[in-house]
Order: structure tokens, then sequence, then C-alpha cells
């Protein structure tokens, strides 16, 4: 009997890891990381996290698995503890399994809602790999060789707001864009462009679809990364953070549209199955009595002021940037071997778009982490400058 091997489409990084805990995670020689990679950013409420890991452990001694055909208490009090941390104004929530099957029903839902095909997306946007995803993601790399995607998809440079203007019009179903784009390379979005988008969004009936699987619970520095905008998103997108290390994402719908969308337009064995609720619940417990969302803003804006000060005269840095404990490295070249430097230092981060070092940290992370994990890539990229 041969033993199968695993398929590796991402790239290899030479470690086994065996346990985790908090912001930090162990290698199977035992050696010990500062986690700024995060699973692409899913642990950000902490690795096993106690309060997610007993409301997960209890549930499965209950009830594992359950159609939403069938109501199930834990989903009533998830819905319970969710409303309290997203604006009224959403009426209706939906479970999906992971961030690329939300935007693929987000798509679904404004071709329902609007009658129309048209989605405009932007330049350096990450929104998935599945049909529908991909077809509103821009990078090529990702893109090559799965053409033809979805038909009238229009991709505008990202705060370009006379491109809003004269892109979005009468036969636009919806504007799907992140307001601090993750895999692109970090990049924020300006207030100009964002009110813009709503706008003219308003104006003509398209929806705006808001994609928070990086951005969304607590990471920016509130709950949402729409509030530090001062506009509603119709529909909005949540993945990675919300399931506490549980695979779970959530698509949010004001009641005009989820009013309107009849049984039968979608379906899910898996979403929102008794696991999932009892994960978001509890990390939705986690978001509010640990009060993360200050967290990552206090922590953050300490991370990213280190963060400049040191790597200000590293001649390979372009540019750091961020919000909240989503931060990023612009270097003048591609960040693999920093990473493995970094890696080495007991560091694990990741890369975005071409030439960006990225650092999803835990809310958890310590201002001594802070301090040792500024040093590092401040040691890794001088470094660079001399191998
Ligand atoms: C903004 C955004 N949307 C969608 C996705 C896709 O999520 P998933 O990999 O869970 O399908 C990602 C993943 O990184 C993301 O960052």
């Amino acid at each position: 009997m041969t033993t199968l091997n695993y398929l590796m489409l991402y790239e290899d990084r030479g470690i086994e890891l065996e346990y985790a805990e908090a912001q930090y995670v162990w290698d199977s020689s035992g050696r010990k990381y500062l986690d700024m990679h995060t699973g692409h950013g899913v642990a950000f409420l902490g690795h096993r996290n106690p309060h997610i890991l007993k409301s997960l452990k209890n549930q499965l001694d209950k009830l594992m698995v359950s159609s939403t055909s069938f109501r199930v208490r834990v989903r009533d009090e998830m819905l319970e503890v969710l409303s309290k941390v997203v604006p009224n104004r959403y009426a209706y929530v939906y479970l999906l399994n992971s961030g690329s099957e939300a935007v693929e029903f987000a798509l679904k839902v404004a071709r329902i809602f609007t009658n129309r095909k048209k989605v405009i997306y932007f330049t350096n946007s990450f929104h998935g790999r599945t049909f529908g995803a991909l077809s509103v993601t821009y990078n090529q790399r990702y893109r090559k060789g799965f053409e033809p995607l979805l038909p009238e998809t229009v991709a505008v440079k990202f705060n370009d707001v006379d491109g809003v203007v004269k892109s979005v019009d009468e036969l636009t179903a919806a504007v799907i864009l992140e307001l601090i784009q993750g895999e692109g390379g970090v990049n924020v979005a300006t207030k100009e462009f964002v009110d813009e988008v709503r706008r003219r969004t308003a104006e003509v009936g398209a929806l705006m679809i808001v994609d928070e699987v990086q951005t969304g619970f607590g990471r920016t520095g509130s709950v949402w990364a729409f509030q530090q905008y001062g506009v509603y998103p119709d529909v909005l997108i949540a993945g990675k953070a919300i399931g506490g290390g549980f695979p779970v994402s959530a698509v949010f719908l004001p009641l005009d549209v989820g009013i309107k969308l009849e049984s039968g337009i979608h379906g899910t064995t898996y979403g929102g199955n008794p696991m999932a609720c009892a994960a978001v619940k509890a990390a939705t417990e986690v978001l509010i009595s640990d009060d993360v969302p200050l967290k990552a803003r206090e922590k953050g804006e300490k991370l990213l002021k280190l963060l400049k000060d040191r790597l200000k005269d590293v001649k390979i840095v372009r540019e750091v940037r961020g919000v909240g404990l989503m931060v990023g490295v612009e270097l003048r070249f591609e960040p693999s071997k920093a990473l493995k430097d970094l890696q080495n230092k007991g560091v694990l981060a990741l890369k975005a778009g071409a030439t960006v070092l990225r650092l999803l940290p835990p809310y958890l992370i310590t201002y001594e982490d802070i301090d040792y994990a500024v040093n590092s890539i401040g040691e890794s990229l001088s470094k660079q400058l001399t191998s």
C-alpha cells in the first residue's frame, strides 16, 4: 500500500506544528513561535480560546449534526448573542463554512434581489477562489487557467472615486469590496472612496457588499471595519475569526433583502450546524466580554508605531501601514526570504500581494511580544540588505 501525499497548494513552511495556546504555537521539536500568521488570520481570538473550547466540547456532548430545517437551542442562543455586535439594520444572518462560500452566496443574493448581473470589484481585491469569488478577485495569478469566469464582472481601480462614479450604473447588481484589502497587500480604503461606493450604489439600486472576512470581528479596532467609515453596507460578509477557529462564515442581510429570498435559492449541508453555532456564540461572547476591539486598537497602534520607528531607515522597506491588528510592511522585493528568517527567529507571519509582509496576530499578543516581533522584523529586514 502506498500512502497518500497531501496536495500542497500553499508554500511548505518546513515545520510541523503540534500544539498551540493563545498567541503561541509550538512545533514538533518543542520550539515556540509567536503566531502572527494565525492560519491566515483565523485564530484572532487566540488558539484554543478556553471559552470557545468549552462551548464546543459542551455542544459535542449534546448534538453535533443537524440540518437548519430543525430548530436547535444553540442556534437561538447564538443569534441572541450575535445580535449584540451586529447593527439593528441587519435582520438576517446565514451561516456558511468558508469565506469563499459566503461570497458566492452574497453574489447570488445580489442577482436575485436586483434582477441584474453586473458586479463591480476592485484592483488587488481578494474574495476567494471558487468560481464566483474568483470572478471578483483581481490577481491574475489566481485567475489564470480558469477563464471564462462569471460574465459582467468589471474591475475598477481601488480608491478611485471617479472610477466608481463612471462604472456603477443602472445595470449594476452589486459592488463588492474589502475596506482594508488583506491578501492584496493591506491596502486601506479611503473614506471618500467608500462614501462614493455607498452613495452611488444607493442611487442606482445596486447592493454594496462589504467583505469583512479578514477585517471583521474586532481585528481593526471596531467590531466591523465599516463602523470606522460611518456607512452601512447592504450585505456584510464575515469569516475567519467569527468561529474562533471553527470553520464558519456568515452573511448578514437587511430586512428588505432577506425577506425577498425564497426557500431553495441556496443550501448548505454543513452551514449553520450546531457546532458552528456553538463556536460563533462563544466567539461573540469573548469579543464582548474581553473588549477585543479596544485591545486590537490599542495594541495595533503600538505595533504600527514601533514598526514605523524601527524600520524608518531600513532601505528595503517602502511603507509600514495598517489598521488595528492588521499590519503590512511593504518591501522593495518579494518577502519569502524575510518570512523564513523571521520564522527562524520564532515569529510566524505571512505574505500579502507581491511584496508585503503581513502581520495578523491574535488580540492576546502582549506588549512584550510586540517588542520581540518588532525587533525580530527589524533584524530580519536589515539583514536582507547585506545578504
Ligand atoms: C477578504 C477575504 N474574502 C474571502 C476570503 C476567502 O475565504 P476562505 O479562504 O475561507 O474561502 C478571504 C481569505 O483569505 C479573504 O481574506
